[in-house]
Protein backbone atom coordinates (compact mmCIF):
# COMPACT_ATOMS: atom_id res chain seq x y z
CA UNK A 1 0.00 0.00 0.00
CA UNK A 2 1.43 3.07 -0.74
CA UNK A 3 0.25 5.39 2.07
CA UNK A 4 1.79 8.47 0.04
CA UNK A 5 -0.78 7.97 -2.72
CA UNK A 6 -3.59 9.88 -0.49
CA UNK A 7 -1.81 12.74 0.13
CA UNK A 8 -3.30 15.23 -1.78
CA UNK A 9 -6.16 16.26 0.02
CA UNK A 10 -9.01 18.83 -1.07
CA UNK A 11 -7.02 19.46 -4.45
CA UNK A 12 -4.15 20.49 -2.26
CA UNK A 13 -0.25 19.63 -3.08
CA UNK A 14 2.38 19.59 -0.44
CA UNK A 15 3.31 23.98 0.20
CA UNK A 16 -1.08 24.42 0.01
CA UNK A 17 -1.20 22.24 3.09
CA UNK A 18 1.73 23.68 4.57
CA UNK A 19 0.50 27.03 4.53
CA UNK A 20 -2.89 26.20 5.55
CA UNK A 21 -1.16 25.03 8.58
CA UNK A 22 1.32 27.93 9.30
CA UNK A 23 -1.98 30.21 8.38
CA UNK A 24 -3.75 28.11 10.93
CA UNK A 25 -0.96 28.18 13.51
CA UNK A 26 -0.33 31.86 12.84
CA UNK A 27 -3.77 32.91 13.87
CA UNK A 28 -3.92 30.78 16.89
CA UNK A 29 -0.08 32.43 18.08
CA UNK A 30 -1.10 35.90 16.61
CA UNK A 31 1.84 36.21 14.53
CA UNK A 32 1.62 38.54 11.24
CA UNK A 33 3.45 36.46 9.16
CA UNK A 34 2.82 32.67 8.44
CA UNK A 35 6.24 31.84 7.11
CA UNK A 36 7.47 32.86 11.17
CA UNK A 37 5.81 29.37 11.67
CA UNK A 38 8.75 26.67 11.09
CA UNK A 39 7.63 22.41 11.21
CA UNK A 40 9.57 20.25 13.12
CA UNK A 41 9.14 16.61 14.48
CA UNK A 42 8.30 18.61 17.91
CA UNK A 43 9.31 20.39 21.07
CA UNK A 44 12.66 18.57 21.41
CA UNK A 45 13.39 19.03 17.64
CA UNK A 46 12.75 22.52 18.05
CA UNK A 47 14.44 23.32 21.25
CA UNK A 48 17.70 21.93 20.47
CA UNK A 49 17.24 23.71 16.74
CA UNK A 50 16.70 27.10 18.97
CA UNK A 51 19.37 26.87 22.01
CA UNK A 52 21.59 25.90 19.09
CA UNK A 53 21.18 28.11 16.57
CA UNK A 54 21.28 30.89 19.35
CA UNK A 55 23.62 30.16 21.95
CA UNK A 56 27.87 30.88 21.57
CA UNK A 57 30.35 30.27 23.41
CA UNK A 58 30.49 32.55 26.69
CA UNK A 59 26.41 33.16 26.76
CA UNK A 60 24.44 32.77 30.35
CA UNK A 61 21.32 31.58 30.06
CA UNK A 62 18.24 31.22 32.67
CA UNK A 63 15.79 28.82 33.11
CA UNK A 64 13.65 27.78 35.85
CA UNK A 65 13.58 24.65 38.31
CA UNK A 66 10.26 23.24 36.95
CA UNK A 67 11.57 22.52 33.15
CA UNK A 68 11.01 19.53 30.79
CA UNK A 69 14.45 17.51 30.07
CA UNK A 70 13.47 19.08 26.73
CA UNK A 71 15.08 22.34 27.95
CA UNK A 72 17.12 21.20 30.63
CA UNK A 73 18.99 18.21 28.82
CA UNK A 74 20.51 20.64 25.89
CA UNK A 75 21.20 23.04 27.98
CA UNK A 76 22.89 20.68 29.98
CA UNK A 77 24.93 19.06 26.95
CA UNK A 78 25.69 22.96 25.84
CA UNK A 79 27.09 23.78 29.33
CA UNK A 80 28.64 20.59 29.73
CA UNK A 81 30.88 21.07 26.49
CA UNK A 82 31.76 24.46 28.35
CA UNK A 83 29.75 26.73 25.40
CA UNK A 84 27.45 27.96 27.61
CA UNK A 85 26.28 28.88 31.54
CA UNK A 86 22.92 27.87 33.04
CA UNK A 87 21.57 28.85 36.23
CA UNK A 88 18.20 27.75 37.28
CA UNK A 89 15.70 30.29 38.85
CA UNK A 90 14.60 29.11 42.13
CA UNK A 91 10.39 28.43 42.20
CA UNK A 92 8.56 28.05 45.51
CA UNK A 93 7.52 23.98 46.19
CA UNK A 94 3.83 24.66 44.27
CA UNK A 95 6.09 25.89 40.84
CA UNK A 96 5.66 29.56 41.35
CA UNK A 97 7.99 31.87 39.90
CA UNK A 98 9.05 35.28 41.21
CA UNK A 99 9.67 37.48 37.86
CA UNK A 100 12.25 39.48 39.99
CA UNK A 101 14.29 36.50 40.38
CA UNK A 102 15.29 37.39 36.73
CA UNK A 103 16.32 40.41 37.64
CA UNK A 104 18.43 39.25 40.51
CA UNK A 105 20.49 36.38 38.27
CA UNK A 106 21.23 38.37 35.53
CA UNK A 107 24.18 38.44 34.19
CA UNK A 108 25.99 40.93 31.87
CA UNK A 109 26.53 38.14 29.40
CA UNK A 110 22.61 36.57 29.75
CA UNK A 111 21.67 36.02 26.03
CA UNK A 112 18.51 33.87 26.70
CA UNK A 113 15.63 33.26 29.08
CA UNK A 114 14.25 29.96 28.49
CA UNK A 115 11.22 29.03 30.50
CA UNK A 116 8.24 26.51 30.11
CA UNK A 117 4.79 28.02 30.28
CA UNK A 118 3.16 25.54 32.37
CA UNK A 119 4.94 23.00 34.45
CA UNK A 120 3.95 19.60 33.00
CA UNK A 121 4.17 17.96 36.64
CA UNK A 122 2.39 21.11 38.51
CA UNK A 123 0.16 22.79 36.34
CA UNK A 124 1.60 25.60 37.48
CA UNK A 125 1.83 28.59 34.51
CA UNK A 126 4.92 31.07 35.18
CA UNK A 127 4.77 34.71 35.23
CA UNK A 128 6.36 34.64 31.43
CA UNK A 129 5.06 38.32 30.41
CA UNK A 130 6.70 39.73 33.03
CA UNK A 131 9.95 37.66 32.87
CA UNK A 132 10.06 38.06 29.63
CA UNK A 133 9.79 41.30 29.75
CA UNK A 134 12.56 41.58 32.03
CA UNK A 135 15.06 39.89 29.93
CA UNK A 136 14.11 42.04 26.91
CA UNK A 137 14.76 45.26 28.67
CA UNK A 138 18.06 43.64 29.52
CA UNK A 139 18.80 42.64 26.16
CA UNK A 140 18.26 39.13 26.69
CA UNK A 141 16.16 36.79 24.15
CA UNK A 142 12.96 34.90 25.19
CA UNK A 143 12.18 31.12 24.26
CA UNK A 144 8.79 29.66 25.49
CA UNK A 145 8.10 25.84 25.55
CA UNK A 146 4.57 26.24 25.00
CA UNK A 147 3.87 22.20 25.50
CA UNK A 148 1.27 22.58 28.30
CA UNK A 149 -0.49 25.65 26.95
CA UNK A 150 -0.39 25.74 22.76
CA UNK A 151 -4.46 25.81 21.72
CA UNK A 152 -5.68 25.99 25.22
CA UNK A 153 -4.31 29.23 26.26
CA UNK A 154 -5.01 32.38 24.20
CA UNK A 155 -1.04 33.84 22.89
CA UNK A 156 -0.13 36.94 21.51
CA UNK A 157 3.49 36.54 20.73
CA UNK A 158 4.29 40.61 20.91
CA UNK A 159 1.99 40.98 24.01
CA UNK A 160 3.81 38.31 26.51
CA UNK A 161 7.59 39.08 24.92
CA UNK A 162 8.09 35.97 23.38
CA UNK A 163 11.03 35.92 20.68
CA UNK A 164 10.63 32.09 19.78
CA UNK A 165 7.78 29.96 20.99
CA UNK A 166 8.24 26.39 20.57
CA UNK A 167 4.97 24.06 20.16
CA UNK A 168 4.24 20.65 20.06
CA UNK A 169 1.52 19.13 17.80
CA UNK A 170 0.07 15.84 19.91
CA UNK A 171 -1.39 17.94 23.16
CA UNK A 172 -3.63 20.45 23.24
CA UNK A 173 -3.55 21.30 19.10
CA UNK A 174 -5.19 17.95 18.73
CA UNK A 175 -2.68 16.93 16.01
CA UNK A 176 -0.79 13.59 15.57
CA UNK A 177 2.20 12.76 17.22
CA UNK A 178 5.46 13.75 16.05
CA UNK A 179 4.44 17.29 14.70
CA UNK A 180 5.12 20.44 16.45
CA UNK A 181 7.28 22.90 15.80
CA UNK A 182 8.65 26.52 17.00
CA UNK A 183 7.39 30.56 15.94
CA UNK A 184 9.75 33.55 15.85
CA UNK A 185 9.58 36.70 16.21
CA UNK A 186 11.75 38.95 13.32
CA UNK A 187 14.59 39.37 15.03
CA UNK A 188 15.12 36.19 16.75
CA UNK A 189 14.56 34.95 13.12
CA UNK A 190 17.27 36.75 11.99
CA UNK A 191 19.78 36.04 14.97
CA UNK A 192 19.15 32.13 15.08
CA UNK A 193 21.53 30.71 12.95
CA UNK A 194 20.20 26.97 11.14
CA UNK A 195 21.16 24.35 12.78
CA UNK A 196 19.91 21.59 10.35
CA UNK A 197 20.58 22.32 6.83
CA UNK A 198 19.79 20.83 3.46
CA UNK A 199 17.68 20.25 0.41
CA UNK A 200 14.66 22.86 0.38
CA UNK A 201 13.48 23.07 -2.56
CA UNK A 202 14.95 26.48 -3.16
CA UNK A 203 18.17 28.30 -4.70
CA UNK A 204 19.42 24.72 -4.84
CA UNK A 205 22.60 25.90 -6.71
CA UNK A 206 23.80 27.97 -3.31
CA UNK A 207 25.50 25.12 -1.04
CA UNK A 208 24.63 27.63 2.47
CA UNK A 209 21.33 27.29 3.55
CA UNK A 210 18.70 29.79 2.16
CA UNK A 211 18.65 32.67 5.00
CA UNK A 212 14.90 33.17 4.30
CA UNK A 213 11.72 32.23 6.15
CA UNK A 214 10.50 29.22 6.59
CA UNK A 215 13.41 27.96 4.07
CA UNK A 216 16.28 28.67 6.64
CA UNK A 217 14.63 26.40 9.07
CA UNK A 218 12.97 23.93 7.42
CA UNK A 219 15.34 21.32 5.41
CA UNK A 220 14.44 18.12 4.44
CA UNK A 221 11.05 16.67 3.39
CA UNK A 222 8.12 17.48 5.56
CA UNK A 223 5.77 14.89 8.12
CA UNK A 224 2.95 16.40 5.06
CA UNK A 225 0.19 14.11 7.10
CA UNK A 226 1.45 15.14 10.22
CA UNK A 227 1.05 19.17 9.53
CA UNK A 228 -2.08 18.64 7.46
CA UNK A 229 -3.81 17.06 10.64
CA UNK A 230 -2.16 20.40 12.66
CA UNK A 231 -3.92 22.38 9.65
CA UNK A 232 -7.36 20.37 10.20
CA UNK A 233 -7.34 20.30 13.78
CA UNK A 234 -5.94 24.06 15.03
CA UNK A 235 -8.67 25.63 12.85
CA UNK A 236 -11.13 23.61 14.61
CA UNK A 237 -9.45 25.20 18.11
CA UNK A 238 -10.10 28.60 16.28
CA UNK A 239 -13.85 27.86 15.48
CA UNK A 240 -14.20 26.68 18.87
CA UNK A 241 -12.32 29.77 20.85
CA UNK A 242 -9.43 29.20 23.14
CA UNK A 243 -10.95 31.39 25.49
CA UNK A 244 -13.64 28.64 25.89
CA UNK A 245 -11.33 26.13 26.02
CA UNK A 246 -9.60 27.40 28.77
CA UNK A 247 -12.48 28.43 29.97
CA UNK A 248 -13.83 25.12 30.27
CA UNK A 249 -10.53 23.24 31.44
CA UNK A 250 -10.42 25.58 34.44
CA UNK A 251 -13.95 24.77 35.43
CA UNK A 252 -12.77 20.87 35.43
CA UNK A 253 -9.50 21.47 37.15
CA UNK A 254 -11.38 23.31 40.02
CA UNK A 255 -14.07 20.51 39.93
CA UNK A 256 -11.24 17.76 40.16
CA UNK A 257 -9.13 19.89 42.94
CA UNK A 258 -11.97 20.13 44.78
CA UNK A 259 -12.88 16.34 44.79
CA UNK A 260 -9.54 15.16 45.90
CA UNK A 261 -9.28 17.41 48.21
CA UNK A 262 -12.01 15.92 50.00
CA UNK A 263 -9.74 11.85 49.52
CA UNK A 264 -7.97 11.02 52.73
CA UNK A 265 -4.45 10.06 52.47
CA UNK A 266 -4.01 12.42 49.63
CA UNK A 267 -1.51 15.07 48.42
CA UNK A 268 -1.84 17.33 45.95
CA UNK A 269 1.10 19.27 44.52
CA UNK A 270 1.07 22.50 42.47
CA UNK A 271 -0.77 25.70 43.16
CA UNK A 272 -4.65 23.86 44.11
CA UNK A 273 -5.87 27.17 42.07
CA UNK A 274 -7.53 26.49 38.58
CA UNK A 275 -6.77 29.67 37.44
CA UNK A 276 -2.88 29.41 38.24
CA UNK A 277 -2.66 25.96 36.52
CA UNK A 278 -3.28 23.78 33.33
CA UNK A 279 -5.58 21.63 33.32
CA UNK A 280 -3.35 19.16 35.31
CA UNK A 281 -3.31 17.72 39.04
CA UNK A 282 -0.71 15.78 40.35
CA UNK A 283 -0.64 13.56 43.51
CA UNK A 284 0.95 11.24 45.84
CA UNK A 285 0.06 9.54 49.25
CA UNK A 286 2.10 9.27 51.99
CA UNK A 287 3.58 5.61 52.06
CA UNK A 288 2.00 4.89 48.77
CA UNK A 289 3.77 4.01 45.44
CA UNK A 290 2.76 6.13 42.50
CA UNK A 291 3.61 3.49 39.95
CA UNK A 292 1.32 0.69 41.96
CA UNK A 293 -1.77 3.55 42.06
CA UNK A 294 -1.37 4.29 38.46
CA UNK A 295 -1.43 -0.07 37.53
CA UNK A 296 -4.67 -0.03 40.01
CA UNK A 297 -6.15 2.68 38.55
CA UNK A 298 -5.83 1.20 35.04
CA UNK A 299 -6.54 -2.14 35.69
CA UNK A 300 -9.46 -2.21 38.08
CA UNK A 301 -10.98 1.24 36.24
CA UNK A 302 -9.66 1.97 33.42
CA UNK A 303 -8.49 5.51 34.54
CA UNK A 304 -5.18 5.89 32.36
CA UNK A 305 -2.73 8.14 34.42
CA UNK A 306 1.16 8.65 34.25
CA UNK A 307 3.23 8.34 37.21
CA UNK A 308 6.61 9.05 38.22
CA UNK A 309 9.14 11.85 37.14
CA UNK A 310 7.74 12.72 33.64
CA UNK A 311 10.48 13.41 32.11
CA UNK A 312 11.55 16.77 34.42
CA UNK A 313 13.16 15.97 37.39
CA UNK A 314 14.11 19.53 38.20
CA UNK A 315 10.05 19.91 38.75
CA UNK A 316 10.39 17.06 41.45
CA UNK A 317 13.18 18.28 42.85
CA UNK A 318 11.45 21.78 43.03
CA UNK A 319 8.14 20.08 44.36
CA UNK A 320 9.95 17.76 46.94
CA UNK A 321 8.48 14.54 44.67
CA UNK A 322 11.95 13.33 43.75
CA UNK A 323 12.61 10.70 42.81
CA UNK A 324 9.21 8.84 43.81
CA UNK A 325 7.24 11.43 41.65
CA UNK A 326 3.89 11.60 41.53
CA UNK A 327 0.32 10.57 39.55
CA UNK A 328 -0.73 12.59 37.30
CA UNK A 329 -3.75 13.51 35.78
CA UNK A 330 -4.59 15.19 32.87
CA UNK A 331 -8.41 16.85 32.36
CA UNK A 332 -9.11 17.80 28.90
CA UNK A 333 -11.63 19.70 26.81
CA UNK A 334 -13.45 16.80 26.40
CA UNK A 335 -13.48 15.24 30.17
CA UNK A 336 -17.05 15.13 30.96
CA UNK A 337 -18.25 15.98 35.20
CA UNK A 338 -19.49 12.36 35.45
CA UNK A 339 -15.84 11.28 34.44
CA UNK A 340 -14.28 13.53 37.21
CA UNK A 341 -16.61 11.97 39.76
CA UNK A 342 -15.81 7.96 38.89
CA UNK A 343 -11.98 9.28 38.79
CA UNK A 344 -12.53 10.67 42.07
CA UNK A 345 -14.03 7.32 43.25
CA UNK A 346 -11.81 4.73 41.53
CA UNK A 347 -9.28 6.68 43.46
CA UNK A 348 -10.42 6.59 46.56
CA UNK A 349 -10.57 3.08 46.50
CA UNK A 350 -7.23 2.55 45.42
CA UNK A 351 -6.20 4.91 48.75
C1 LIG B 1 6.67 20.93 29.15
C2 LIG B 1 7.08 20.00 28.04
N1 LIG B 1 8.11 20.33 27.24
C3 LIG B 1 8.51 19.55 26.24
C4 LIG B 1 7.90 18.35 25.96
C5 LIG B 1 8.41 17.51 24.83
O1 LIG B 1 7.60 17.63 23.71
P1 LIG B 1 7.81 16.70 22.41
O2 LIG B 1 7.32 15.36 22.81
O3 LIG B 1 6.98 17.36 21.38
O4 LIG B 1 9.24 16.69 22.08
C6 LIG B 1 6.81 17.95 26.74
C7 LIG B 1 6.15 16.68 26.43
O5 LIG B 1 5.98 15.81 27.19
C8 LIG B 1 6.39 18.79 27.82
O6 LIG B 1 5.38 18.45 28.61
Amino acid sequence: MNLNAGRNFEGLDDSAIELRARRALAGLFNVADPNRVIFTSGITASLNMILNGLLKEGDHVLTSGVEHNAVARPLEMLRRKGVIEVDHLQCQADGTLDPESVHKAFLPNTRLVVLTHASNVLGTILPIRECFRIARERGALTVLDAAQTAGVFPFSMDDQNIDVLAFTGHKGLRGLAGTGGFVLSPSAAEQMAPWLSGGTGSASDNLEQPDFLPDKFEPGTHNILGILSLALSVEEILRLGVDVIRAREMTLTAKFLELCEGLPNLRVHGPKDAKRSAAIVSVDSPGGDVGVMAGRLYYEHGVITRSGLHCSPLAHKTAGTFPHGTLRFSLGYDTTEKELFDVAEALKKVL
